[in-house]
């Protein structure tokens, strides 16, 4: 008897979080495995599969330029409610906290389809940041069958909610396998940093919106002023309500490169040339400790403490003054930076995806 398993990605981390575990599953014989595609993202999930080599069975195609969040939760969950008729599956698979994950976990209830959480249990326990991602992971939880937790902090936060412990299983984080797998970048020049000392930043925060986002640019004009020999590689995400205030503030900047989103691979290979990054993504805090570069956190709260307790990321805020301080004192003393890269990556050792394949087929 093989187990039928729809696994549903939506955006690009899903997609890169969720390749290892199609992969693996697509190699084992005990599993007949279903892509979908909710497709919340167009380009950016696309250059994702494109990479790891997945075509999916199926694209509900639901991104609409600007969406809302009612409307593209509306569309998804009218889309996923008739993929999962369609496809009849024994267990749904799906990754993180994005609305593509809320919209699948509620359409398996709703069909009586068990789902399995891929990345439970990370919590900031404040409903407002990330916004909506903590609500959607607080959502999902009651609803999930098998929960697959990155870490045993995840795992506690997963029982302290009432989640019966024979349902949460530790596996580590399925980013560890992608980062291992991701390939060599097709043009060696990806891997060469632009400046003598590269800062990678990425921002697409929906909480960064806004005054904290100008905040943020005020900031990294302001380090590019003290320090000459760095340059910042900014990879612009297509949301619209970033682009327009990054082009405005940091556009045209000699020492600014501005940039459409970097295949995966790329994006490693920068990442790995980099003297630091400032983020406010989740999966580059995951990221970043593994290669052993420093990462810099532009958010007020993290559900990510364990690269924070590691050291080897620090959670800055978006206050200019506190960027530039933290950015600052790394920049100026390449011994703060060795030290802040001791210690070893919290998020797994690359074999997530066997375990999650070994829990499933045990059911
Ligand atoms: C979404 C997730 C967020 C995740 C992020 C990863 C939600 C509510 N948000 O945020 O949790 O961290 O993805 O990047 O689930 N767009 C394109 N092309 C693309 C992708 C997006 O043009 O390939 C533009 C579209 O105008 C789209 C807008 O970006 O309407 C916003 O996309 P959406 O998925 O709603 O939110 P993100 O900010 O990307
Ligand atoms: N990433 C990428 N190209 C880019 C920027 C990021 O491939 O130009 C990858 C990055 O390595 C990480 C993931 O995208 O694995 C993070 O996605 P994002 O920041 O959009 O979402 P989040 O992790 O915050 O949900």
């Amino acid at each position: 008897m093989t187990l039928r398993v729809l696994c549903v990605l939506g955006t690009r981390p899903e997609a890169i979080k969720m390749a290892p575990v199609i992969r693996t599953l697509r190699a084992d014989p005990r599993f007949d495995v279903r892509v979908l595609a909710t497709a919340q993202h167009r380009e950016m999930l696309d250059q994702v599969l494109t990479t790891f080599g997945i075509v999916p069975d199926a694209d509900l195609d639901v991104m609409r330029p600007g969406q809302g969040l009612g409307a593209l939760t509306a569309r998804l969950v009218e889309g996923l409610d008739a993929a999962i008729a369609r496809e009849a599956p024994d267990a749904v698979l799906a990754q993180g906290d994005t609305t593509s994950v809320l919209a699948t976990a509620l359409a398996a209830f709703y069909r009586g389809v068990p789902f399995g959480h891929v990345e439970a249990g990370l919590r900031t326990g404040d409903l407002s940041a990330p916004f909506p991602e903590e609500l959607n992971r607080v959502l999902v939880a009651p609803m999930a069958r098998w929960h697959f937790a990155p870490t045993e902090g995840a795992a506690a936060a997963l029982l302290a909610e009432g989640i019966a412990p024979d349902r949460v299983h530790v596996t580590g984080n399925t980013v560890i396998d992608a980062l291992l797998q991701a390939p060599a970048p097709a043009d060696p020049a990806a891997a060469a940093p632009f400046a003598p000392r590269q800062i990678l930043a990425t921002l697409h925060r929906r909480e960064n919106f806004g005054p904290p986002l100008a905040r943020i640019l005020e900031a990294i004009a302001g380090l590019l002023e003290e320090h000459p020999d760095c340059g910042v590689l900014l990879p612009v995400h297509p949301n619209p309500a970033v682009g327009p205030a990054i082009r405005d503030r940091l556009g045209g900047h000699p020492r600014v490169r501005l940039v459409a989103p970097l295949g995966y691979a790329d994006f490693v290979a920068a990442m790995r040339a980099s003297y630091l990054i400032l983020t406010d993504s989740g999966g580059v805090q995951e990221e970043a400790p593994a290669l052993g570069v420093p990462v810099l956190v532009l958010r007020e709260t993290t559900e990510r403490p364990e690269a924070v307790a590691a050291g080897v990321a620090r959670l800055v805020g978006t206050r200019p003054a506190a960027i530039r301080a933290a950015a600052g004192s790394l920049l100026r003393d390449p011994r703060a930076r060795a030290r802040m890269i001791t210690g070893r990556s919290p998020y797994g050792d690359g074999r997530a995806a066997g375990r999650i394949a070994a829990i499933l087929a045990a059911a």
